[in-house]
């Protein structure tokens, strides 16, 4: 067995970005604040990583976005109202935010240059570690311990990245960063090694319609290759660069995710997701579900 790669316990999760696709909601708050039914978009993301065994999150953030820092931060004032008023149910609440034992740094995105860029900006606190990455606009809704666990196992089993992908139809590839895994066919929770990475590609020039979701599991090399990575697809320092370069080194896996993806930057996507997740919520759903009833 070649159990050789290390345990992945940071994970990178990139919030500067301005959320402009999602105006005017994000005029003055966070994109990654805006509330998916009861809580906001980010404390999925939180929660799917905690779920996976990540024990440190860092933020690649911007001065605009400390309410993400503050949502997973202790709110002093808030508990202690809350204890006065003998509100323990929602003093539980307002304490969970933050999954147990889960630690939060942040370090600032200087400049919009690109994904690559963001990612590149947590080198000094990822260190020589492997990572994860996890695009904080898509949610992933798996059964059981979930995709990015089952990602984190297999780098561990193989010592090759893993970045997740599922199938798009084709006239929207240029979208995504697309994958190149030859003659392969993939099925859910199915891995084969990448030959080729390429961000937004035309629809004609795009060699399969298996497109990168937004989880990669990554070897701290491609911290030294971003640095290295010349401005890309529009003008930006891409992530998909830096892992196409990483491929000519040493083995990338794509991975078939097994589960669901919502696209939360995405207007129509995050009206889906909401019905998703509204439908699936403890105390919600059942009542939800007849008020879409009486709504056909
Ligand atoms: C980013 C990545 C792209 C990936 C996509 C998934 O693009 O660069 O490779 O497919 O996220 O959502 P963006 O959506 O930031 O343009």
């Amino acid at each position: 067995m070649k159990n050789a790669a290390k345990a992945v316990k940071t994970a990178v999760l990139p919030v500067a970005g301005l959320g402009t696709r999602f105006l005017p909601a994000t005029k003055a708050i966070p994109k990654e604040m805006i509330t998916l039914v009861d809580k906001p978009l980010i404390q999925y993301v939180v929660e799917e990583a905690a779920a996976a065994g990540i024990e440190h999150v860092v933020f690649v953030t911007h001065s605009s976005k400390v309410a993400i820092e503050n949502h997973f931060d202790k709110n002093y004032e808030l508990e202690a109202e809350l204890a006065r008023r003998g509100k323990a149910v929602l003093l539980d609440i307002a304490r969970s935010t933050a999954p147990d034992g889960m630690v939060f740094s942040a370090v600032r995105q200087p400049e919009a240059l690109g994904l690559g860029h963001a990612v590149r900006c947590a080198a000094p606190i990822v260190g020589d570690a492997p990572f994860v990455v996890m695009l904080p606009d898509v949610l992933i809704d798996s059964e059981g311990a979930g995709d990015l666990a089952a990602m984190i196992e297999a780098w561990q089993e193989t010592g090759a990245a893993q970045i997740m992908v599922e199938p798009v139809p084709k006239d929207q590839v240029d979208k995504y960063g697309v994958v190149d895994i030859g003659r392969q066919r993939l099925q859910p929770g199915e891995q084969a090694p990448i030959q080729r990475l390429v961000e937004k590609p035309p629809v004609a020039a795009a060699p399969s319609n298996l497109a990168v979701v937004g989880r990669y599991v990554l070897p701290s090399r491609v911290m030294q290759l971003l640095a290295e990575t010349p401005p890309g697809a529009g003008g930006e320092i891409q992530l998909t660069d830096a892992l196409d370069a990483l491929l000519q080194q040493q083995p990338v896996h794509a991975w078939h995710m097994r589960g669901r993806s919502h696209d939360c930057g995405d207007k129509l996507g995050y009206l889906a997701a909401t019905v998703h997740y509204g439908l699936k919520h403890p105390q919600l759903g059942r009542d939800f579900a007849k008020v879409l009833a009486q709504w056909q």
